[in-house]
């Protein structure tokens, strides 16, 4: 099958080389021709997991190519997903301008197009968007949908860092058309995919992401209000989630209580969907509990510590993960920043380390601190190791790595070290466990 998907972004780029490799030709449009150009050399201009080799295995094989050429990419397939991104407005709600643009560019290459074609939106959009936002902009075209054009949505459930597999190997995938004929061309392109497919309406597969991404969200403050209990009466979060997580209704996944959930896309679609629900005048009271759990989740581990030890003013910090989460250089909504800005208004002397995030992490901080090249150097002399993030880096740390510390502290908030090696020698403070 012809496929071209419109903008280049992790969802993008990832689908359109997940596709290829699946046999279907694919075109990758954007409207920067910097990533074009890298796209077509073989080189991802994102970092993801195994996207470098897959990426350079379908250009090859001529299999994928990138253009800006919007109506070409058109002309010359049969089924464009629109993979544009949707940030946050100030209001909470998502920014479509990106998503109007493209499909705005759309209107002429359609309008001149003389077979099917079918539009469908990957891009995370609240429910509604896709008939009352994109269809209007499509039907300038002077073409009728359910004749000359078919629409669709299909939301992506991909994972930052494993985005690629998760693509190639999803749970599930979930297929919103506006009519059979759409869906039958969406059902075409995953023909290769050994998973479950749920078909359904626009409408439903719009909220089925939402609901997707709230739910997961809602499982994390969850277990971060549990830890909180758990921290009260000394007992252990982990191994209280470990016997939850084994009833199968439960599922022990997204149960680990840490400093909050961050990211490009948790913290944005519960925020999209309480303003979705509010503009629908219903109240999201549990979703409203959610956002103030994981506003409050990384203040409350820094009030703890500054309890558990008497004051922090003019201890050296090390500060070890800026980004989200481990494997990413991303830095969007960490929960890094309040903790780091808690620490310096209790005039703390921080040290960031990361082993890819800290450009990122200087430019969205307003304030100065140090930053370290390398782990050691970073705990070398300092008072408290705080660890925010999973790094792979960070997991693999034995209790000798700390020696050169001066402090004996340690908080793991991401539990990432065996408790166990460290009760006796350190003052070992876990996010939901005593200390
Ligand atoms: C998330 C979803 O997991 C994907 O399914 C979805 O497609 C994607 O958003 C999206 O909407 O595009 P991602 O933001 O890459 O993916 O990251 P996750 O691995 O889900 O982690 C999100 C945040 O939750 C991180 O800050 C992570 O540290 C935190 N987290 C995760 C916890 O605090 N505890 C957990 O048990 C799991």
């Amino acid at each position: 099958m012809n496929i071209s998907i419109i903008g280049t972004g992790y969802v993008g780029l990832v689908s359109g080389v997940g596709f290829a490799s699946k046999g279907h030709d694919v075109i990758c449009v954007d409207i920067v021709e910097e990533k074009v150009e890298k796209i077509n050399r073989g080189k991802p201009p994102i970092y993801e997991k195994g996207l470098e080799d897959l990426l350079k295995e379908v250009v090859d094989q001529g299999k994928l190519i990138a253009t800006t050429d919007i109506e070409k990419a058109i002309e010359n397939t049969e089924l464009t997903f629109i993979c544009v991104g949707t940030p946050s407005s100030s209001d909470g709600s998502i920014d479509l301008s990106g998503i109007e643009k493209a499909v705005e560019d759309m209107v002429i290459p359609l309008k001149e197009k003389n077979g099917y074609h079918v539009f469908c939106v990957k891009s995370t959009v609240v429910p509604g968007t896709t008939e009352e936002k994109v269809l209007p902009l499509l039907k300038r075209s002077g073409k009728k949908v359910g004749e000359d054009f078919g629409l669709g949505m299909n939301p992506e459930f991909l994972r930052e860092g494993i985005a690629l597999e998760d693509f190639l190997k999803p749970d599930r995938i979930v297929l919103g058309g506006i009519d059979e004929r759409s869906l039958d061309v969406l059902s075409i392109a995953y023909e290769g995919f050994d998973s479950p497919k749920q078909k359904t309406d626009i409408k439903s597969a719009e909220m089925i992401k939402y609901t997707s991404n709230a739910l997961l969200a809602t499982k994390i403050s969850f277990a971060n209000e549990i830890s909180r209990v758990c921290e009260k009466i000394g007992i252990d979060v982990y191994d209280v989630m470990e016997g939850v997580g084994l009833d199968h209704r439960i599922n022990r996944d997204f149960l680990n209580a840490g400093a909050g959930f961050g990211g490009s896309c948790f913290p944005k679609d519960v925020s999209a969907l309480v303003r979705f629900a509010k503009e629908n005048h219903l109240e999201t009271k549990i979703l409203d509990s959610v956002l103030t759990v994981n506003d409050e989740q990384p203040v409350h581990i820094v009030d703890r510590l500054n309890q558990i030890i008497g004051g922090l003013k003019g201890k050296r910090i090390a500060f070890l993960g800026l980004a989200f989460k481990g494997g990413t250089d991303d830095v969007r909504e960490t929960r890094a920043l309040p903790m780091v800005e808690k620490l310096l208004e209790l005039e703390a002397d921080v040290v960031g380390y990361d082993p890819e995030a800290s450009e990122n992490f200087k430019e969205l901080i307003l304030k100065d601190i140090d930053y370290s090249e390398n782990l050691h150097d970073a705990l070398k002399d300092a008072d408290i190791c705080i660890i925010q993030n999973d790094w792979e880096e960070f997991k693999r740390l034995e209790p000798e790595d700390f020696d050169t510390m001066k402090g004996d502290i340690i908080v793991d908030t991401r539990r990432i070290l065996k408790k166990e090696e460290y009760v006796d020698k350190f003052t070992y403070i876990g996010v939901g466990c005593d200390n």
